[in-house]
């Protein structure tokens, strides 16, 4: 069974301070209690001694009148109220006692008596004549030649301490279950206290669902525990907020993406259908419907890329691949289209280094730079490609000497449907849709490579991979 933290909270204090003042209260008892014994084992110590000395004569021989505690508290100043006195010869025989025990006798235990064989004083609680228990010391009397010669036993009832006790006990109970019970409610209501901002940040973060991500969870106290948590809390929401905004806007995007297409071929097939034999206008109007259709299948098929790159986080397969041979593929590829594009297009190095990933998302990295920097350089200008080893890495660089990306667009080149001038470039020739830069970062964090542009507007613009060897 689950119990809420405030339950639990209130029960763990209340058991330690039940626990702690319990063991207060029997540390206090035992201490009382030993100083109170003590201080009857002297008092009764004391007597015994006196009487010691009272019943053996010099010459070794006992005396003991018959009217005990009387004489004792005459002469010898011992006096016998509220002590009970017993004299026991060797064998243990009761052979004198005060008044005071009047009919009972002090009892002795077998270990009592045999310390006092070997002759050793011991004290004793003794329980069972009396109504109250006594304290009792057993004192042997050794006379030099004739060995033991009797035992005195004197005794004081604990009645006083017992009733001490007793009130003690009562007392130490009632105040523990008091504190346990005011404790019990304080604590209920201090843990309800405390977990009050914790009941405020689950209320409002129950509140906050996909359509109000723009909220954040204010809470009074910022700078402990919950403040910490609660900004927590926030820092994840503003993260979700903004993976939610890029899902609509990438949503919104794909889709704008698509429908320009599909309006330029309705509205091409619409005219086609108006002009009924003109076999040559129809025959140009299929040719450019074609294009548009090839157009959305690109758009299409890189959004499925794209689709599958973030199904799959990041996986990649591992195949040992030689990027300089991928790089000398490519360029065989586009030498046709640089040469149409009246672009200069070089391999400046290309030494032979191997990674691993996949060939064929490696092979479309190398597509997409190339075919931008053919792209978007004018007439005239070069493009450099290198592969080199850097390090732990393999290093691709893409350069032209095209247009170039201003400051204000570089940070945003890599994310989907991105383009600079969208004016300039949704021109039917260049037709970019701005998912290119965006697969080639997918692709290269699924290798945990990197990938950093670097452009000056006019000049030109170099794209640097890096990828693990
Ligand atoms: N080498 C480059 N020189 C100048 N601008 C570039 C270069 N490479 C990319 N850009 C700019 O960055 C934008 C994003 O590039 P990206 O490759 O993602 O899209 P695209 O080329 O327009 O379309 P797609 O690659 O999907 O056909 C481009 O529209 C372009 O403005
Ligand atoms: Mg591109």
């Amino acid at each position: 069974m689950a119990f809420s933290i405030r339950t639990r909270l209130t029960f763990w204090y209340v058991t330690l301070l039940t626990v702690s003042l319990m063991a207060f209260g029997s540390a206090f008892s035992y201490s009382l209690f030993r100083i109170f014994t003590d201080r009857m084992d002297n008092q009764i110590s004391s007597v015994a001694n006196m009487m010691v000395h009272t019943v053996i004569r010099p010459s070794g021989e006992l005396f003991l009148p018959r009217d005990f505690d009387l004489i004792l508290g005459r002469f010898f100043g011992i006096r016998t109220e509220g002590n009970y006195i017993q004299v026991l010869d060797p064998a243990g025989g009761v052979i004198a006692q005060s008044s005071t025990l009047e009919e009972h006798t002090l009892p002795i235990s077998d270990e009592t008596y045999r310390l006092a064989l070997s002759g050793e004083t011991s004290y004793a609680n003794v329980s069972g004549a009396f109504r109250y228990p006594v304290r009792v010391v057993t004192k042997p009397i050794v006379f030099k030649e004739k060995g033991l010669v009797a035992i005195v036993q004197v005794g004081s009832s604990l009645e006083g301490l017992d009733d001490i006790f007793h009130s003690l006990a009562y007392i130490f109970l009632l105040g523990i279950a008091a504190s346990v019970v005011i404790a019990s409610v304080m604590g209920w209501f201090l843990a309800r206290q405390a977990l009050k901002p914790v009941r405020e940040l689950a209320g409002l973060a129950r509140k906050i669902s996909a359509e109000n991500l723009n909220e954040r969870l204010n809470i009074a106290v910022p700078n402990d525990e919950l403040g910490a948590l609660a900004s927590t809390i926030n820092e994840m929401i503003g993260r979700l907020e903004a993976s939610f905004k890029q899902i609509r806007q990438f949503t919104g995007d794909a889709s704008h993406e698509l429908k320009t297409p599909l309006t330029i071929l309705k509205g091409e097939m619409e005219m086609a259908i108006r002009s009924r034999d003109d076999v040559e206008y129809m025959r140009e109007v299929i040719a450019s419907s074609l294009e548009e259709i090839d157009r959305m299948s690109y758009i299409v098929r890189n959004l499925l890329d794209l689709a599958r790159m973030d199904a799959g986080g990041g996986a990649v397969s591992m195949d040992r691949v030689s990027l300089d041979h991928l790089l000398s593929e490519r360029f065989e590829h586009f030498r046709k289209f640089a040469l149409d594009s009246r672009v200069d297009m070089v391999i400046i190095k290309n030494m032979a280094v191997m990674v691993t990933g996949d060939g064929l998302r490696l092979g479309q990295l190398l597509y997409n730079l190339i075919d931008n920097a053919i792209k978007y350089t004018p007439g005239g200008g070069r493009v450099e490609l290198s592969v080199e080893p850097d390090g732990a890495f393999a290093r691709v660089t893409v350069r032209d000497t095209g247009i170039g990306i201003s400051k204000e667009d570089l940070p945003y080149i890599f994310d989907r449907f991105y383009r600079v001038d969208k004016a300039r470039s949704s021109g039917r020739e260049v037709g970019g849709a701005g998912l290119g830069l965006s697969i080639c970062k997918e692709i290269v964090d699924a290798h945990k490579g990197t990938i950093e542009a670097a452009s000056e507007p006019g000049k030109g613009t170099a794209f640097t991979v890096r990828l693990p060897v």
